[in-house]
Parts: C-alpha cells; structure tokens; sequence
C-alpha cells in the first residue's frame, strides 16, 4: 500500500475509533488547502465554482453532496426527507473533485461533526466540531476510484457475506408465528419465485427480549429452521441493542453482574426504554461486554441460524425514566394553565421531544476499554461496536464459515465486520431515487453489502412501484423487501402481475455469478461496485451531473425507470454499448446504442441493461435459492 498518498494530521487528544487500520506516520504544519480554527472549532476550504464533493456514504439528497448541510450524528431517523440532516450513519470520508484535480478526506472523530458544504456560504466547505479532537487524512490520488482505493486500504476490507445472501429476502414486521412463515415460503413457492431468505423481526422474540424465541409461536424452533432450509430457505432473525430489565433473564441478569452495561454519572446502570419495555444498553466499546454479548448469537447459531440483523443501535431510545419523568413533571405544570400559543407549543414540544432526546445521550458513559467516556463523544460508535461484538463472535463461534451480518446504525470501520441496510425508507419513488443515489457513497465508505428496503418500508407500496423497484434492486448485493407493521402487505404475491415478478426476480439470480465476482473485486480490490458515471470516464462532463444511471461492476451500466406512470426514459452514453432491454434472463431486446442522447422505452416489466464496449454479462440459469445455482454453467451476452 502506498503510505505516501495519505497523510495524517492529529488534531487535539482524538480516541482510537477503530476505524483505521494501518499505520500512517504523523504530518506536521498545516494540512494543504484546509485552514482550522481551533477556537471556532471549525475546518474550512473554498470550494472552486467546478468543484463537485461526493462521499459521506449513508445520507439524503444526491451524489455530489454540494449545496447542504449534513451532520455526522447517528439517528434513528424515519423521516428520509431532503430537509433531514443525519441518517442512522457516519461516514465522514468524502473527496473534493473539481474535474481536473481531487483530494480524499477522512475525519476519524467518534461524535458529532457538521458538513456544511456550500450551505452557509456557496463557495465554502466548513467542518463544525463540538470536540476539536480528531484524525484528519488527506488522501490523494489522480482520479477518485484511486481515492477511494487508498482510502479503503487505510480503514480495511470490507466485510465479505456468504454467497446465499445474494439471494432474494423476504421481510416484515408482523410475521408472529412460525405458520405466518410457513405461508411465505408456500406462496412464493407456488409462484416458483425464488426465495433465500426469510426475515424474522421483532415479533420472534419473547417479550421482545434478545436471544429468546417465544415457544409458543415457534415450537420446536430448531426443527422449523430445518425445515425451511430444506426448502432452500434462512430465517434471519434481527437482534436490538437494548436488553429487557427483568428477573430471571438471564442476559440481563449476567450483564447486570458483569458490569457490562452502559452507566450513569452515579455509577447506575442507564435505564432507557425500547421496544421490550426497560432497557440496559450493553457497553459494546468495552471489549469485555463485546465478548460475552457476541458469544449470545451462539444461542442462535446453535439451533441452525446463519445470518442475522442488528437493530435499534444508534441507540435508538424512546425514553430514559430520567427524561420521562421530566416531561410529566413539566406536563403536569401546564395542566391547569390556560395554553396560550408559547404553552401550547411548549407542551407539543415536551412530547414529541421524548424519543432519541440529545439530553439523554449525555446521560450515560462507556467503559472504553478503561477510558470513562460520556456516550455523546463516541455516540457514532455504538452500532460499529454492536455489530464488531457480533463479528468477533463469529470468528470464535463458526471460524469456518461464513455469517450474514448488517446493520442500521454504522461508523467507517464497522464494514469489515458486516453491510447495512439503509433503514426505514418509505414506499415513495423519491426513496427509490434516493436508493439509486446513496450505493455509490455506501460503497465508497466500504460498505459494498448494502441495500434498502425494496418497496419501502413506511407507507403503502403499489405493484408499479415494487415492479420498479425490483429493477433496481436485483443489482443490489442485499436484495430484501420489508414493510412496516400496519402498511399494505407488500410480498410479492400480494400483486396481480406475479408473472413478471417471477421473471424480474429470477433475472437476479442470473445476475448472480456476476455480482458476486464484481462484489469480490470490490472487497479484494478496494474499489466500488457501484460507481457514478464521472468515477470511470472522466473527460466526459456531460458524466460530471448524471445522477441516476450507475456502472456495476466492470460489464455493465444500469439506468432505472424511478418515476411512475413512466415507460421510457432519457438516457446518456458515455460511449456506444449495447442496450438489452430484459423481461427475464432469456427474453430480451437489444440494440446497440450509440454514444450521446437517447430516449429509450423501459415497459413496467422491462430491466434496462447497458454492456460497455469489450464486456460480456454472464447469466445463470435461475434456480429457487443461490445454493441451487450453477456457476458453472453460465450463457454470456456480448
Ligand atoms: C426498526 C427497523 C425496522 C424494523 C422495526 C421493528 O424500525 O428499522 O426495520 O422492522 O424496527 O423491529
């Protein structure tokens, strides 16, 4: 790896986040083109009037981040709306690129750091720091992909999942009993619509309580997941940072004695609230709590599960009894009053200021390995940490083999241990958009197992809008449809035109020896399998603005339909490739295609696929789960 492209400048007493893994010596003087204001707590440059900045991995609005102001500060965020200013991640790496020249910037700082990138001032870039105690790396390299390659050296290669989770998930918040699963794997099997992979929320466990199975509605839990891997099919259960308060539970009861749970001040465990009711926060950066909450997901693995999804770990909190207690003391005080519009606003406000309270993160600290840190300083950690206890645990637990891991919460660092998923989306065509414009920034960030929630999550999702979605999603390494409780029930056999469904999804499955090979080259490369046009053919400007067509992998360029009612669409083309238009893996048109404009027609079952000149696109013959496919026995279209 070549050290001399990158170069380290220490500001103030930084933590070692883990991010970073190799060693790059200390620079001196001033970093070159950023002046820092150590009172203002502040890092600024100018930004040219051509100067584009793509990065920041998991956040809102487009792939050049110009123009907005965006804050590293995990959140349990629902609302994925452009006014937004954080997501569930921190991913403070991104590159300044003016066409000609570029640089890479990586700030190491566990808590809150502010972008404001031609927000305040057009032509000003400004770093804003609540704690001026930071790694700050400059990475060069003549274009971005060598950017993002010396970049991905210093924090580590990505995680790596099991090649079945290329396969097609199923979710939803809602499945109670192991028949509610069983009616999935039926229906999907009846359609002859592949399926790898059954997801399992909150609604598995016993009184929501981490590592339990209610044996009511999952008898003989065991058995069950050997039947459905006899039909090709994982469960993957999701497991919550927070662990119930109640005797007799034995995670509770082993953390409370180990002394491995989150503190207040007073030296007593935070009592917090989530889903289970009451709650400890197990106290990931302390490598001790790491080792015996990891060594949990044995219970599971024990009983044949291979995968699972770690939830609720910004943390996620709904209240503290601290904070509660507040809100109804202050609430009773306005009772009698006549609410004028300040009264009115401050009791609205009161409420709908109780869950994920900023007041609360400074209530708790963490034992960091000897170090008592308050957890608004390393906040962006936690679900890095939660997802590092379970990848740790993995290599003790299953040495040999591989597990499926992703997370919501995320930090740089947390991708050599599992992906993301780019939490509660809704099911608008903005959020599909939105889904097409975050994978090259994940990707640049490291985290190459990534994906959303396919059709959405919140609202209720139209089968124009799934069919579309799928599109885009069968080129997604996490590939899963999840819905909220309480939305429209979204599977796929909830819609009339199943035909093509099967067909879109099956097209996946023949894509998968190609993803999986580009995805390898990703992680062994360091580079990215999604890339904006302007990555790859950079004397092209008309690139430099064009949003929504990306190159995956090496072969092929994609370009999804994202708009309803919609049967066509403008496309540019760097350069002349042919254009396959595919209902399924063995029924297509195609075209070559000139460089330059062109509008092209993209039927609702219609996949647009572009091969770039020289390239070839294997395709399998689908099969109803990845264990299924042949490799070996691959067509190719040139
Ligand atoms: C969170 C997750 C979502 C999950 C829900 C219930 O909102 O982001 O995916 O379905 O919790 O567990």
């Amino acid at each position: 790896m070549a050290v001399e492209n990158i170069k380290k400048y220490v500001f103030g007493n930084p933590l070692n986040t883990g991010a970073v893994v190799m060693e790059v010596a200390q620079s001196s003087g001033n970093p070159e083109g950023l002046s820092a204001d150590q009172a203002a707590k502040e890092l600024k440059t100018e930004l040219s009037k051509e100067a584009f900045v793509y990065g920041l991995g998991e956040t809102i609005r487009g792939i050049n981040k110009r123009g907005w102001l965006y804050r590293s500060n995990n959140a349990d965020e629902p609302h994925h709306e452009e006014g937004k200013n954080s997501l569930y991640a921190s991913h403070n790496f991104f590159i300044v690129d003016d066409g000609n020249s570029c640089i890479g910037y990586f700030i190491d700082h566990p808590g809150f750091v502010e972008f404001d990138i031609g927000y305040t001032d057009k032509d000003l870039f400004t770093i804003r720091f609540n704690d001026f105690d930071f790694d700050l790396y400059l990475i060069s390299g003549k274009e971005p992909n060598e950017i993002v390659k010396n970049f991905r050296e210093l924090v580590g290669k990505s995680y790596m999942p099991p090649v079945w989770a290329f396969g097609y998930g199923q979710s939803r918040w809602g499945y109670k009993t192991a028949d509610d699963i069983r009616t999935v794997r039926d229906r999907y099997k009846e359609l002859g619509i592949p399926l790898d992979m059954i997801y399992m929320d909150i609604d598995y466990m016993q009184d929501y309580k981490d590592f339990t199975v209610n044996p009511e509605r999952f008898p003989d839990f065991e058995n069950f997941v050997k039947e459905m891997k006899e039909d090709g099919i994982r469960l993957i259960p999701i497991i919550d940072a927070g662990v119930k308060i109640q005797e007799g539970y034995d995670v509770y009861e082993e953390g409370v004695k180990g002394n491995l749970f989150c503190k207040k001040e007073d030296g007593k465990n935070l009592v917090a609230a989530v889903w289970p009711g009451k709650v400890h926060f197990p106290d990931f950066l302390n490598s001790k709590a790491r080792e015996w909450f990891g060594d949990k997901y044995k219970v599971l693995t024990d009983v044949g599960i291979e995968g699972f999804w770690n939830d609720m770990n910004e943390p996620a909190i709904f209240y503290t009894e601290e904070h509660l207690k507040e809100v109804f003391d202050d609430i009773h005080d306005l009772e009698n009053i006549e609410l004028d519009i300040e009264g009115f606003f401050n009791l609205t406000g009161l409420v709908s200021g109780i869950a994920n309270n900023p007041e609360d993160y400074r209530r708790f600290f963490h034992d960091f390995d000897g170090v008592k840190v308050r957890h608004d300083k390393v906040h962006n950690l936690y679900g890095f940490y939660m997802t590092r206890a379970a990848g740790e645990a993995f290599e003790r637990i299953a040495p040999d083999k591989k597990i499926l891991m992703f997370s919501r919460a995320s930090y740089v660092g947390m991708h050599r241990y599992g992906g993301v998923w780019t939490g509660d989306n809704m099911s608008w065509w903005s959020h599909l958009l939105l889904n097409i414009k975050q994978m090259p920034s994940l990707n640049m960030a490291g985290f190459i197992y990534s994906g959303a929630d396919t059709g959405g999550f919140g609202g209720d999702c139209t089968e124009d809008l799934m069919m579309r979605w799928l599109e885009f999603s069968i080129f997604t390494p996490l590939f899963r449809n999840h819905a909220a409780l309480g939305t429209r029930e979204q599977e796929l056999y909830q819609f009339k035109d199943s035909e093509s469904f099967k067909n879109i999804v099956e097209l996946r499955y023949a894509l998968i020896p190609y993803l999986y090979q580009e995805f390898t080259k990703a992680v062994e490369n360091s580079s990215m399998l999604f890339r904006p046009l302007f990555f790859d053919y950079r004397d092209d400007s008309r690139c430099r603005e064009i949003e929504d067509q990306l190159l995956v992998g090496d072969a092929i360029m994609i370009a999804p339909v994202y708009e309803q009612n919609k049967t066509g669409k403008y496309v540019y083309l760097p350069e002349g490739m042919k254009m396959l238009r595919m209902r399924s893996y063995n029924d297509y048109d195609a075209e070559m295609l000139e460089a330059g404009d062109h509008y092209v027609k993209a039927e609702l079952n219609e996949v647009l696929i572009f091969i770039r000149p020289g390239q070839k696109l294997p395709l399998a013959k689908p099969a109803r789960c990845v264990d299924e496919l042949d490799f070996n026995d691959l067509s190719y279209i040139s």
